[in-house]
């Protein structure tokens, strides 16, 4: 099988970057992987790229293919170019890392993030004899986050991480989910508090999906991160902004079956907390401009959405499904 790859060159030094193509003949059943390394094996030894098992367990050969964070060893040539003839595959390094190599990215700001969290039990009290016992079911609910192969196809990925440094990222809080949601550790609370409060925590997620999309082992990090957000609040973490603006966001919907963008603000960060409100003014005004504020929406005689008896029945029927578990 005939391959075209288009890969992107750099040396991290520098920071330039260019294209270097390859045409190349491959088994049928070949990755893209293979194809990179037998371009790395007989046509351009300089080319740089990471790999270990070639088999989706390591997690080091993740990097863009098509577009797409995932892993090289799991994308199959033929499956990427079927019905398009001629196609040739670009292979690029991750996002949000920088590069040291051609496809080879330095992972120092997803290991740094995965530390933020204390990726560790931390049980209190006298240490058992042996290990520490814990109910089967206990853990059921911890076995996709533990699939994780901190490939870092995820952070690769995210959009919040691209605009913000700030943010823990996916691979991060779905390792910070693992510990809280285990039962021999002592410190749930305080890992939520951390989570719920700092700079860059769970509450800056934008639940665009793009972590669940592209992780190769189904730890669906945004699931993960909407999980913690709910323990958080049935933990009383309930005064911060990002816990504000969600409410304001589902009692917006419930009332009228739509989002009403000119009284959404106010009820998330305070009607009467004019210094924020004020700083918000200049991104209003240009939604205004842009017909993104539909302003008329927010006078009394606006009528909700057709259908929203059936809106406000679907937001009743969950609350009560989570008050009884609650109460369960
Ligand atoms: S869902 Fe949240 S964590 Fe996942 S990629 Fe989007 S912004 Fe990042
Ligand atoms: S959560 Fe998924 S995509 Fe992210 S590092 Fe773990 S295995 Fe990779
Ligand atoms: S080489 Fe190990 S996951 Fe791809």
């Amino acid at each position: 099988m005939k391959v075209k790859l288009k890969v992107k060159r750099s040396n991290g030094e520098s920071g330039d970057a260019a294209y270097s193509r390859y045409e190349i003949e491959t088994a049928d059943n070949a990755t893209v992987l293979d194809a990179l390394i037998q371009v790395r094996e007989y046509e351009d030894g300089t080319l740089g790229l990471r790999c270990s098992c070639r088999a989706a367990i390591c997690g080091s050969c993740s990097m863009r293919v098509d577009g797409h964070s995932r892993l090289a060893c799991r994308a199959k040539v033929i499956a990427i170019t079927r019905g398009k003839e001629d196609h040739e595959i670009v292979v690029e390094p991750m996002g949000n890392m920088p590069v040291i190599k051609d496809l080879v990215s330095d992972m120092e700001i997803f290991w740094s993030k995965v530390r933020q969290v204390s990726p560790y039990l931390q049980p209190e009290g006298a240490v058992p004899e042996h290990e520490y016992l814990v109910p089967n079911e206990a853990m059921i609910d911890l076995t996709h986050t533990m699939n994780c192969i901190m490939c870092g196809a995820c952070v690769s990925a995210c959009t919040v991480l691209e605009v913000d440094k700030s943010f823990i990222a996916p691979a991060a809080l779905a390792k910070a989910y693992r510990f809280v949601g285990d039962p021999r550790d002592d410190h749930k609370h305080d890992r939520l508090e951390y989570l719920a409060k700092v700079q860059g925590g769970i509450w800056d997620c934008t639940r665009c999906n793009m972590c669940v999309e592209v992780c190769p082992k189904g730890v669906a990090p945004m699931d993960r991160i909407m999980q913690l957000r709910e323990i958080s609040i049935d933990e009383g973490m309930t005064g911060g902004i990002g816990v504000r603006h969600s409410k304001a966001f589902s009692e917006n919907i419930r009332r009228n079956g739509r989002l009403d963008e000119a009284r959404f603000l106010p009820e998330a960060v305070g009607f009467f907390n004019v210094p924020r409100l004020l700083s918000e003014l200049p991104g209003g005004l240009r939604m205004l401009r842009a017909g993104k504020l539909p302003w008329s929406h927010t006078l009394p005689w606006h009528k909700p959405i057709g259908g929203i008896k059936s809106v406000r029945r679907m937001f009743d029927s969950i609350r009560s499904q989570k008050k009884g578990k609650a109460s369960s």
